[in-house]
């Protein structure tokens, strides 16, 4: 029985390991830029990306120290791009971030 307890354990952790790389992926600056410059962002279906109204990352020098950062662009995305949430945790939003955030290292 104990046994059996232990190989649970064992498979729930594996479980949660792999899908937590799935969302995880792998983040980059390059991802972020490309994603920044997506007009299908969150399954957006208009023409907008968010470099329409933030050229080349322009005026978001400061928002990478933002601890809502995630919350800040969900606004943008829902609102002018009417895409729906990205998941803070996601490989997406993750790049997004790091994009974001390397505006501000310049
Ligand atoms: C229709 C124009 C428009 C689009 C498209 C847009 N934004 Fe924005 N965004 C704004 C406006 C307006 C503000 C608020 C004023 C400001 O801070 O520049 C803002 C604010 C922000 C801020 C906060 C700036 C700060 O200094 O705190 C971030 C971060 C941001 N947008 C990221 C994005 C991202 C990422 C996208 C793409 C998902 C995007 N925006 C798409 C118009 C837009």
């Amino acid at each position: 029985m104990k046994k059996i307890n232990l190989l649970l354990v064992l498979l729930a952790w594996a479980i949660l390991m792999v899908s937590g790389q799935a969302l995880a992926g792998k983040s980059s600056v390059e991802m972020g830029k490309d994603l920044f410059n997506d007009p299908t962002l969150g399954g957006s279906t208009n023409d907008k990306s968010c470099n329409s109204c933030h050229p080349g990352g322009e005026g978001l020098e400061k928002a990478g120290d933002n601890k809502k950062l995630v919350k800040v662009i969900n606004q943008c995305v829902t609102g002018p791009l009417e895409g729906n949430k990205i998941d803070g945790r996601t490989a997406e939003m993750r790049s997004l971030k790091m994009y974001i955030q390397s505006l501000g290292a310049e």
